[in-house]
């Protein structure tokens, strides 16, 4: 159970697909069950709960943004598609596309993890990585072995991140040494891992059993069926891939000549409905994005995946415009990077290239791909009322980012107006004149500076006790992380230097359900030892 929190400060986040919400002096107030209960979107004003109803709150924890540190809160990211069992293989591609890249590398580290002591360390890895990039919520693949599926559902429970948690299931085409017997105990293997998520968490708080047929041409049509009307019956989530590889889809069409196409494969086996996540749908055909769509199904897009095994760029506009959900997947290790912020980032990158050919619309913005990893992933999985963003009623899922503060020796010049011809746009609502921040950084003045400062201006300043004046050395900052803020940067173009340039580095913490998951620094979680299998 969460504490009652009071978050204040900075807020930022996608309500809508083109809107980036800017709250600078905001209040979320976030009850025991990690619910946020009200929101505060100007603390200045008098009628702000902050300053009136405290005491119904007394006893809450207080939590602050620093201003002097750019830091602000942003809603979890949601991993809509991403395989744990693959977090070894991070990086690890060569120049593969996707049939020689799961025969080469992803099979046998897949197999591999029926080792549970292996897939222990693996998927404890998997969640920490993840949570320090700030994914409060995953959609995982795990592997055929129901021990080390279990073991993730129980690693997901005990780290507190939101996941859905699926066997992979594969009864053709695979391994000898990876693949399900036959149909019946494809089903009754998923069966136990479903029974096993739902004996652990039983309300489905933070982890659910998610039905996973690997994809088409690794399943027959008999075990589609059986996991389409398992799924069916049980009310379940479905995960698979769709039309991701020009030769996996001619792989499919010749294993059911029957059938209309790829999409066509699954809507047979009654696999497509408004709980179906379909991965990359690259290279959809009008009319199956006509039946994804009128399936209800939602779509994982995944760019770095897509450019690293050269699988093609989605056309993810026009599946937007066609009124599609659509949310960012990971994909990793098709993926190279756990990061749902770097796949943020291709996400605008792939779409730039569709642009170059079909048209500058296009292009998605900075703000609709933040959108997509953060509310358009929650749509897709059934979160959308849930997480995703800052508003009453949904769970207090969120990062706290920091960028760092400007370097001491530098704020003389910034405060000094040394950079006033500065011609950023300013954003609507910012506000001008004294700052908690100007505040903090007057009390800096004089202290730094490589040679803008005069003895004169120096002997004027009395440091305080136990302040030395320094002057910068060669990497001095460099360790922190890879952002560089100067002070002038309105809050629009903090977020975009983040996205473009941050990593883990800028997470300084994590909540899921209100309930701290993650703190940079921290001492090291006891939980991947801790847990019984
Ligand atoms: N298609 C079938 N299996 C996989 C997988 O593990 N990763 C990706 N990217 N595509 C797949
Ligand atoms: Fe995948």
């Amino acid at each position: 159970m969460a504490r009652r929190t009071i978050f204040v400060g900075t807020f930022v986040h996608t309500p809508a697909p083109s809107t980036l919400q800017i709250m600078e002096n905001a209040a979320v107030f976030v009850d025991e069950d990690g619910v946020i209960a009200h929101i505060d979107i100007d603390t200045s004003s008098p009628d702000a709960r902050l300053n009136n109803d405290l005491e119904e709150w007394s006893g809450a924890e207080l939590i602050f943004t620093r201003p002097s540190e750019n830091e602000f809160f942003f809603p979890g990211f949601v991993d809509t598609h991403i395989h744990a069992s693959q977090y070894p293989n991070a990086g690890v591609f060569g120049n593969s596309t996707l049939l020689d890249w799961l025969e080469k590398y992803t099979f046998p580290i897949e197999a591999s993890l029926a080792n549970p002591d292996k897939a222990r360390r693996v998927y404890g890895r998997c969640i920490q990585r993840t949570l320090a990039n700030g994914t409060t919520t995953a959609a995982y693949y795990a592997t055929r072995s129901v021990e080390s599926t279990n073991l993730l559902a129980d690693l997901c429970l005990k780290a507190g991140q939101r996941a859905f948690v699926g066997r992979c299931n594969m009864d053709q085409n695979a391994p000898s040494y990876y693949i399900d017997e036959d149909v019946e105990t494809a089903v009754r293997d998923t069966e136990a891992t479903i029974a096993h998520c739902r004996k652990v968490d039983p309300e489905g708080k933070i982890v659910r059993p998610i039905v996973t047929p690997r994809f088409g041409p690794t399943c027959t049509a008999e075990l589609l069926k059986g996991l389409g009307d398992y799924a069916k019956k049980e009310n379940l989530f479905v995960q698979t891939h769709i039309s991701e590889n020009k030769a996996e889809i001619a792989w499919v069409n010749a294993l059911f000549p029957t059938s209309k196409g790829y999409a066509d494969v699954y809507e047979t086996a009654g696999l497509l409905h408004d709980r179906t996540i379909l991965a990359h749908a690259i290279h959809l055909t009008d009319e199956e994005i006509e039946l994804i769509h009128s399936r209800g199904c939602g779509i994982a897009h995944c760019p770095v995946s897509n450019l690293a095994l050269s699988s093609g760029n989605a056309r993810v506009r026009a599946l937007l415009e066609k009124g599609i959900k659509v949310g960012l997947g990971t994909d990793m290790s098709g993926g190279y990077s756990p990061s749902v912020l770097e796949s943020v980032r291709q996400a605008t990158l792939v779409s730039r290239m569709v642009a170059m050919t079909e048209g500058e619309e296009a292009k998605l913005s900075l703000t609709e791909a933040l959108y997509l990893g953060t509310r358009g992933g929650a749509e897709v999985m059934g979160l959308g009322d849930k997480v995703g963003a800052f508003k009453v009623g949904m769970q207090w899922d969120a990062i706290l980012v920091g960028l760092g503060n400007v370097p001491k020796w530098e704020q003389h010049e910034a405060e000094n107006g040394a950079n006033e011809e500065s011609d950023s746009p300013s954003q609507p609502g910012e506000q001008e004149g004294e700052s908690a921040e100007d505040e903090l950084t007057n009390g800096l003045l004089g202290l730094g500076g490589f040679d803008s400062e005069s003895e004169a201006e120096a002997e004027d300043h009395v440091p305080a006790e136990g302040e030395k004046l320094t002057e910068p050395k060669i990497g001095d900052g460099i360790e922190e992380d890879a952002v560089d803020i100067f002070g002038w940067e309105n809050w629009e173009e903090k977020v975009a230097k983040w996205a473009y340039n941050g990593d883990d580095r800028n997470t300084l913490g994590v909540w899921v359900a209100g309930v701290e998951v993650y703190r940079k620094g921290g001492s090291p979680p006891t939980w991947p030892v801790e847990c019984s299998p």
